[in-house]
């Protein structure tokens, strides 16, 4: 066995270079997910039955293959139709819409287990639909779909290594770059797995406090 540390050394600044090009890569697709999924969302809960067919069908179809795939599709395949586009672009967009059939998803279920009871005593008070969903079923939503947010960003954090397959600059795409130059694939990808670890540390340390924040309010 021969592990070195002290070649990765003098690279470290270029991997951690990555950080930022992972986080904001992972912003970027969060919040295209999370405009999309809202509007989704709104199709399923929604009364026109054309609207939630379609919203059903788009999760089902994202959800249903595998996120490299539609990352390729998107990257590898829209090009062929005359279209540049740039692999960030395409990142952001491939990751954007995945998430978009989960934050749907979310929103739905979300909204859903608030407690029938709620909407039916609103009913029998003669509150209208718009208030009744603006200020009790969805403040009370809030606290089911916020956590489950945050468990998005986790998931989308650690997901986002796949764009390194179509080289963007990411923290994985660093190891790799690295490990063509200097060989030592065990360093280089243990000290990337580590800068992982500790994102999704930080980002599960900060939804735990949104959480009892949420719960305390309660
Ligand atoms: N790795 C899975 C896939 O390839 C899960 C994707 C998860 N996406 C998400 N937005 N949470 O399909």
């Amino acid at each position: 066995m021969n592990l070195d540390f002290s070649q990765i050394v003098p690279h470290i600044p270029f991997l951690l270079q990555g950080i930022g090009v992972t986080l904001q890569f992972v912003s970027a697709a969060l919040v295209l997910g999370l405009i999309l999924g809202v509007i989704l969302s709104i199709f399923k809960i929604g009364r026109f039955r054309v609207l939630r067919w379609f919203a059903d069908a788009y999760t089902s179809v994202f959800r249903g293959t595998p996120l490299i795939l539609q990352l390729s599709i998107i990257y590898f395949g829209i090009p062929q139709f005359g279209f540049d586009i740039s692999a960030y672009v395409a990142g952001v967009l491939a990751f954007g819409l995945n998430s978009a059939a989960y934050v749907s998803e979310i929103i739905r279920a979300g909204i859903q287990a608030v407690d029938k009871g709620q909407k039916e005593a609103a009913e029998a008070l003669g509150i209208p639909y718009r208030p009744t969903m603006l200020r009790i079923i969805l403040p009370q939503a809030f606290r089911n779909i916020l956590p489950a947010l945050f468990n998005e960003f986790i998931n989308l954090t650690k997901e986002s290594a796949i764009v390194s397959i179509i080289g963007v600059m990411d923290l994985m795409r660093r190891a790799q770059v690295l490990n063509a130059q200097i060989y030592r694939y065990f360093e280089a990808l243990l000290f990337v797995g580590l800068i992982y670890y500790l994102l999704v540390m930080v980002l599960t340390i900060i939804g735990r406090l949104i959480e009892r924040r949420l719960q305390r309010s309660d």
